[in-house]
């Protein structure tokens, strides 16, 4: 019943690559391992306890899986998943509807799942749910957005408010090279309740520290998404006639403010434009960075591979897992986007 506390092996970790699809390399475990779940037996309605010939069933419960970064994330976890038969996983879609997500949770939790991936829409509304499951002694894991409180077993991601910050002294960077006194920036942020809207747009701040020149002059919630992101932008680049760099919390937005700068008759080769995800799929930031569309971007792993690499741990090693585990991430430029293709496996 007591869940080991061995910590899991770098080898456990390694980084592969599943059907082109991002996956994280050499993660960084932060903290201390916790139990599992309290009192969790790992044994479920699905057969339980680990030996040979259990099956387990896992929720995955995603946000929103109309986004491409989403649907990489469910394409990695099925790869992953596909070669353990022993694992069954049933996906959800929450479409970006909070309430929605939490019943497809309690759903999951009438389907005795043995255990739960949730990416959380926002936080705050996604909180009690979790804490339910987790309560009942489901290990939950948590993939790249957060919920409150400590109420769940893992949360793997990558960090958020460095990858703002990095974004942040590239721009600070870029408008000192293009001498731009001053450097005005809109700034296109992700959903408010979701944790990595937040991080990213302090780390941002942070980042362009390093040049007093940099403004921002207006920041608009754009939801992460690539549609909403048309008409906020237009109207943010109407408001504004002088805009040296758009940075957007994602890839699909920082498309959207490209077309919108377009379309409005800005000269888009004198801008830039930021973006996270790099995606390294055709219509992907990598590609567009190749492109010259955005500046730069940031991988930003979907962790998909390790949500099943730790459920494994979990429920047939009986290993706790460490509480945090960061994935790395890759700033994306024209230099190296050719070389971050190949590393994912990209085109
Ligand atoms: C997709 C997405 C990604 C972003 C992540 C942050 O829903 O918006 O583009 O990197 O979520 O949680």
């Amino acid at each position: 019943m007591t869940p080991q506390t061995r910590p899991l092996t770098a080898a456990a970790l390694s980084f592969s690559l599943t059907v082109g699809l991002l996956a994280g390399c050499g993660p960084r475990e932060t903290t201390q391992p916790t139990p599992a779940s309290p009192g969790a037996s790992t044994s479920t309605a699905s057969g339980g306890g680990g030996g040979a010939g259990k099956t387990f069933l896992i929720g995955m419960s995603q946000a929103n899986k109309g986004e491409p970064w989403r649907q990489a994330m469910n394409d990695q976890i099925a790869a992953a998943a596909a070669s353990h038969p022993e694992l069954k996983v049933v996906f959800a879609d929450a479409a970006q509807d909070n309430a929605k997500q939490v019943a497809q949770v309690e759903n999951f939790l009438q389907q005795g799942i043995s255990l739960l991936i949730i990416s959380p829409n926002e936080a705050a509304p996604l909180t009690d749910v979790v804490a339910k499951a987790y309560s009942k002694g489901i290990p939950v894991i948590l993939l790249d957005r957060k919920v409150k409180g400590d109420k769940y077993t893992m949360w793997i991601g990558a960090d958020n408010p460095k990858i703002g910050q990095e974004a942040g002294k590239f721009a600070a960077d870029w408008c000192k090279r293009n001498a731009r006194t001053p450097c005005r920036v809109i700034e296109l942020r992700g959903l408010e309740g979701s944790s990595p809207a937040k991080d990213r747009g302090d780390g941002f701040r942070e980042g362009i520290k390093a040049n007093p020149a940099v403004q921002i002059i207006a920041s608009q919630n754009a939801d992460w998404l690539r549609e909403k992101a048309v008409s906020v932008s237009q109207a943010m680049l109407q408001a504004n006639p002088n805009v040296d760099v758009v940075y957007a919390h994602n890839d699909p937005m920082a498309e959207a403010a490209f077309i919108s700068a377009g379309s409005a008759h800005r000269d888009t080769g004198k801008m830039l434009f930021v973006g996270i995800d790099g995606l390294p799929t055709p219509d992907g930031g990598v590609v567009s960075v190749k492109a010259g569309r955005l500046g730069v971007t940031h991988v930003y792993p979907t962790g998909g591979k390790e949500a099943i690499d730790y459920a494994v741990q979990i429920l047939e090693k009986k290993q706790t897992p460490p509480r945090a585990v960061v994935l790395p991430t890759v700033q994306v430029t024209k230099a190296n986007a050719d070389a971050v293709l190949k590393k994912y496996g990209g085109k």
